[in-house]
């Protein structure tokens, strides 16, 4: 099979494309990242033998049709996904996370693509005070980083009617795990407490999130690659449901500092209180959730101490 990986170089295409050379070696990867800020060749090294990587864009249509050349089948990871970047500058996250979508899809139905994976969030729902979102239930994005996934996707969902193209949407909760970009709450958290600095918390740290360790999610993503049937939604979240202030508190219980270490900061605009999925439809694939968010951290929080020179160069 050969596969087209969109976004290969950020954090979780990168974790995937591991994970597809792991467990299919024979497979061919094509990597196509426009190495943006998130997007790092170093995050790609130790593989980058094993595959054929192309820097573009994913909205560069002529790019995309030569990428997608004997390909059959099309992951896309590539996306502005930060939610404070699209409060500041909202264009860049219509543009690739929706035309950039809909480049791909183009070229996917030309080809008529065995199959096309489009990596969604659970942001799309918006937040609940309580309960659980289920695949059927409305989509409510409360940033532009949200709505902008909840169009690629809508659009996406879109060609399996339209087009017939074999589309499968995932929604994941809160990835953590090696090589998340530091800007991101687990990565922030880690490098402030190694540097001795204050640990900011958005609000009062009430906000919870569903936190999935990153190969649990490319797990399901390839089971979703294999098995989803065209139109099939499918949310894939872990059953670790923690407050930001938690998590700020476990790390430095890892690290051997103190909680004094938290410093609250001036909440984001339109933050989410919280997000809570089921998934029983990647269950009845055969996945679980299989890293335990306490063994999970705790290798995560080790992976940024031992691997200095990957983050310092961008702090
Ligand atoms: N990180 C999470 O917790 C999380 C949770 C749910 C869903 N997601 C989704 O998973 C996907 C990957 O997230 P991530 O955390 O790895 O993001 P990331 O920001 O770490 O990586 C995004 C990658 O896409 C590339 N990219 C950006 N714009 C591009 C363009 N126009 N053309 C080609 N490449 C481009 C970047 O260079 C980078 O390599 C995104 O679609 C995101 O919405 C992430």
């Amino acid at each position: 099979m050969k596969i087209l990986v969109t976004g290969g170089a950020g954090f979780i295409g990168c974790n995937f494309v591991r994970h597809v050379l792991r467990q299919r070696p024979e497979d061919e990867v094509v990597v196509l990242d426009k190495l943006t800020y998130a997007g790092r060749l170093e995050n790609l090294e130790e593989v980058m033998a094993g595959i054929t990587f192309v820097k573009g864009d994913i909205c560069d249509g002529a790019v995309v049709k030569d990428v997608m050349d004997g390909c059959s089948s099309v992951v896309n990871f590539a996306a502005e996904s930060h939610v404070d970047r699209s409060i500041t500058s909202p264009e860049d996250f219509v543009r690739t996370d929706v035309l950039g979508v809909f480049t791909l899809l183009e070229e996917a139905r030309r080809r008529d693509i065995d199959k096309f994976v489009q990596i969604s969030t659970d942001e799309v729902y918006g937040s609940t005070a309580s309960g659980s979102f289920s695949e059927a239930d409305i989509l409510d994005p409360s940033s532009p980083y949200s709505a902008s996934k909840a169009g690629g996707e809508l659009l996406a969902r879109s060609y399996v009617k339209t087009y017939g193209l074999d589309v499968v949407v995932t929604r994941s909760s809160n990835n953590y795990g090696p090589f998340q970009y530091p800007e991101k709450l687990i990565p922030v958290l880690v490098i402030k407490a190694l540097g001795g600095q204050p640990l900011p918390i958005y609000g009062r740290g009430t906000n919870v999130r569903d936190w999935l360790h990153v190969e649990d999610n490319c797990r399901a993503i390839d089971l979703v690659l294999e098995k989803g049937a065209p139109g099939d939604i499918v949310n894939i979240g872990s059953g670790n449901e923690v407050s930001n202030i938690e998590v700020a508190r476990r790390i430095l219980q890892h690290m051997g500092k103190p909680e004094s270490f938290i410093s609250y900061v001036d909440d984001r605009p339109g933050h989410d209180f919280r997000y809570s999925l089921h998934w029983e439809r990647i269950r009845e694939m055969g996945w679980e959730p299989s890293i335990d968010f306490d063994k999970g951290l705790k290798a995560t929080v080790d992976w940024y101490v031992e691997n200095e020179g990957w983050w310092k160069p961008i702090v």
